[in-house]
């Protein structure tokens, strides 16, 4: 499912299927130096009934469009359907001036992120041995970074957004925004390279389910013992994909994130000692957020239950002071 950044307004009478226009918001549109690949109209507002007017047209710069802001003639924009992904890619590659933004409100520039983050995660566990699809997230993972550690409640604003259906590819990016979070409080602030490299695993942890059949992934009920060992294939299956893109930090979460404390985990059985404090925190994010949100074969459990399941029923599973770390970082975020 890819989401988007633009409404679907009313079609104007001469406009129908890839043809209909689609708000989108113009805070964005920010760098003079770039040059649109699709067309943007404009309108008085978004209850105008004309059909909007081209104010910029594919191959210009961004800076013919600066006076049709200034002089506010024009108070909504437009492009066309059929642009749609043009335009978020377009949003992808603009996103760090995006999130620096300051005419634009917190709100905004999370859903942004948000949506971009869910578009190059999807399009990375569609295509996982494509570098740029690599290095889009690798922007994406900064651009999180960026908003978490300059404001101190865009995490919680970011943790709204997280969506309650369990899609791989949603759930890497709420993995992401706790896990940060939680790396954070847990003091581990001072090397950006450790966080954006931790940043990243966060976000690919699970991609080598994207060598998994979806059947198996989407089945309703309880895997037999076969479906089970080809699931647990894919933190090793992740690791060789990813083996040459990125650095130890990351690829020490994508592998490890199923260990447990006492050795009960996989694909290695290690103990506590010898699992990577990335991959203990990375994992703690995982399950709660798998917990919460409803997925194929299990409904959603609210916060509370979720945190106790994890405290009570899942012993052994998680370094216990980082488990309680965990819990009073939700309860401070839920407080705020
Ligand atoms: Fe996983």
């Amino acid at each position: 499912m890819r989401m988007t950044l633009a409404t679907t307004i009313m079609k104007p009478p001469s406009a129908t299927g890839t043809d209909e226009y689609i708000a989108i918001t113009r805070d964005f549109l920010l760098k003079d130096d770039q040059y649109l690949n699709f067309d943007i109209y404009g309108s008085i507002n978004s209850f105008s009934k004309e059909e909007p007017i081209l104010l910029a047209c594919k191959d210009s710069a961004i800076t013919n469009l600066k006076m049709a802001i200034a002089n506010n003639q024009f108070g909504q924009f437009y492009i066309k359907k059929r642009d749609e992904g043009k335009f978020n890619l377009f949003l992808e590659t603009t996103l760090q001036n995006v999130l620096t933004n300051r005419d634009a409100t917190l709100e905004k520039k999370a859903t942004v992120l948000y949506t971009c983050a869910k578009n190059a995660v999807t399009d990375v566990f569609n295509n996982p041995r494509s570098g740029k699809n690599v290095a889009r997230v690798q922007n994406i993972a900064e651009g999180i970074l960026r908003l978490i550690m300059n404001n101190a409640s865009s995490a919680s604003v970011l943790a709204k957004l997280c969506a309650h259906d369990f899609y791989t590819f949603t759930h890497s990016v709420n993995v992401c925004v706790f896990g940060i979070s939680f790396w954070k409080m847990l003091g581990f602030g001072g090397n950006d390279k450790a966080l954006q490299d931790f940043a990243v695993g966060c976000l690919l942890h699970d991609i080598g389910k994207s060598q998994i059949s979806k059947n198996i992934l989407k089945k309703p009920g309880r895997l037999n013992k076969e479906e089970t060992k080809v699931v647990r294939k894919h933190p090793e299956l992740g690791f060789s994909l990813m083996e040459e893109y990125l650095s130890q930090i990351s690829l020490n979460i994508i592998l490890y994130h199923h260990e447990r404390f006492d050795g009960t985990g996989y694909p290695k059985a290690r103990v506590m000692q010898d699992i990577p404090i990335e991959a203990k925190i990375a994992s703690i994010a995982d399950v709660y957020d798998a917990l919460t949100t409803h997925r194929p074969y299990a409904g959603a459990q609210k916060p509370f239950d979720a945190l106790k399941v994890m405290l009570e029923e899942m012993e052994g599973h998680f370094d216990q002071e980082q488990l309680v770390a965990f819990i009073r970082l939700l309860g401070g975020e839920s407080a705020a």
